[in-house]
């Protein structure tokens, strides 16, 4: 059934393109309709036209032919040639049974016998015919006062080539008018297509996190205004939400961070006293200090990523030397905790005064964590690396570690992420907010961060931020 569905749907035309092949359809009924209208119409006056004329001039015809015959004139056969027949016409007479023609290819066989009947019976008639492919219509006027019958035949040849010539124009009118609906249709597809378009890039600007995104209300089509509204109603109560959630974590964190405070203290005291415990309560003494330590940790990020999540920390952008400041980060995160000892910084020379427009406490949090990783799963970093390239400032943490499978590099900066590598090495010490917090940091920044393989194995964890356009 889902097969057939996807069939179905693969099948489907776009919106886009419906509406074309709609407009596309309407002006080819239109114009067909159109059309056949003007083209019958046109054929039956023309036909109609041509017949009144033969038949005026088939009766003036005839009643010189019956005075000429009363009068007795000599020779029949030239006043029957001397008629003005007109331009492809022909007249035929029937005089008690002597033929008279003015053409060499009209002759009586050309009158179709039903004419010659109905004429012979005493009615003035006219038929359609057609000899060897010629189109021809004929008119019998009989002349009982001297017991003969005249009959005008006219060659349609030029009429049915003006209806031919008339078709051809209006089929490429119709196939103009065709493609005028569909390129009519484009435009309105375009035009109808405009307010979906923008609510699909609003829709990405929120999923990127824009929440301050909202459709514009006073441009809006009154036909539009509903989902207008709504959209934006519904983006509000999103955005409401979220801060929300973000305010419920940052004040569950800051209830917390007061009797931990107190905790931590009381552990301290405790800890000073740790050669009078027996072995045992040193034992639980040293359990709960590392405890309350990650307990202390886990508030303080949380406070951090939700005081993020409501944008509540603003940014502090100051223009910095790229080297300088990487230095800088890695010794504070060795002086705080030790890790990032065992790192050569790597800075190469078109990248040392590379300038980056950033919160330095942030690229400080970005850099302290990743070395801190690298310290707690790979034994260290090995390396920390500045490079830079048409633009953009490339800051490499690298250790030599058992890195991180394709598969979870985008995982582990997801919110309390803890990889394989966790349970093999410092398990217990992590909650998994490091990285969301360096991602949230880097994005904020305006750049990017991704993991890649060291040569040599391990993790490489590369931060790409976009340097100020001045480089000293
Ligand atoms: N350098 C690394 N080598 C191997 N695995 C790593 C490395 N850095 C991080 N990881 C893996 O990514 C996971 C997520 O890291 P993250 O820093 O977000 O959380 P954490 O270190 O477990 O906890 P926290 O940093 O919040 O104390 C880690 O649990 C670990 O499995
Ligand atoms: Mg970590």
């Amino acid at each position: 059934m889902s097969d057939d569905g996807r069939g179905r749907r693969r099948l489907a035309l776009g919106l886009r393109a419906r509406l074309i092949i709609i407009f596309a359809l309407g002006a080819f009924v239109l114009s067909s309709l159109m059309g056949t209208i003007a083209y019958l119409t046109t054929r039956h006056t023309l036909i109609v036209e041509q017949q009144t004329a033969l038949l005026h001039q088939g009766y003036a015809n005839a009643a010189l032919l019956r005075n000429a015959i009363a009068a007795q004139v000599p020779s029949i056969g030239a006043e029957v040639t001397s008629l003005d027949t007109g331009q492809g016409t022909s007249s035929l007479l029937d005089l008690g049974g002597r033929w008279f023609s003015t053409s060499l290819t009209i002759s009586r066989s050309s009158l179709p016998s039903a004419l010659r009947s109905n004429v012979k019976a005493g009615h003035v008639a006219y038929q359609a015919s057609s000899q060897t492919g010629r189109p021809l219509l004929s008119v019998g006027i009989p002349i009982p006062s001297v017991n003969a019958e005249y009959y005008l035949v006219d060659d349609l040849t030029s009429l049915q080539h003006t209806l031919k010539v008339l078709l051809v124009a209006l089929a490429t009118a119709g196939a103009a008018t065709t493609l005028l609906g569909a390129l009519l249709g484009l435009a309105a597809s375009r035009r109808a297509m405009r307010p979906l378009t923008e609510v699909s890039d609003a829709a990405v600007a929120i999923a990127r996190g824009d929440l301050a995104t909202r459709l514009p209300v006073d441009s809006a089509d009154p036909d539009l205004a509903g989902l207008t509204g709504s959209f934006n109603a519904m983006v509000d109560q999103l955005e409401e939400r979220i801060h929300r959630d973000a305010r419920f974590a940052s004040d569950v964190s800051h209830e917390l961070r007061s009797p931990l405070t107190t905790l931590s203290a009381a552990v301290g005291v405790l800890e000073s006293q740790r050669d009078t415990l027996d072995h045992r309560s040193a034992e639980a003494l040293d359990l709960l200090a590392a405890d309350v330590a990650r307990f202390e940790r886990l508030v303080t990020d949380l406070l951090e990523i939700s005081r993020s999540d409501a944008d509540a920390d603003d940014l502090h952008l100051d223009a910095v030397e790229v080297g300088e400041l990487v230095r800088r980060c890695v010794a504070s995160s060795v002086r705080a905790s030790g890790a990032g000892a065992s790192a050569i910084i790597k800075i190469a020379p078109p990248a040392e005064h590379s300038v980056v427009l950033v919160d330095k406490r942030r690229v400080e949090r970005i850099i302290s964590n990743l070395l801190e990783n690298a310290e707690h799963y790979a034994g260290g970093a090995t390396a920390v690396e500045v490079t830079e390239a048409r633009g953009v400032v490339e800051i490499a943490v690298e250790d030599h570690g058992a890195g991180i499978p394709p598969e979870e590099r985008i995982a582990v900066f997801d919110r309390f992420y803890r990889g394989g590598a966790a349970g093999r090495r410092g398990a217990g010490q992590g909650t998994g907010l490091g990285l969301a917090l360096v991602a949230d940091h880097v994005r904020r920044l305006g750049g990017t961060v991704h993991i890649e393989e060291a040569a040599g194995g391990g993790a490489r964890f590369v931060v790409a931020l976009p340097t100020d356009g001045a480089t000293t």
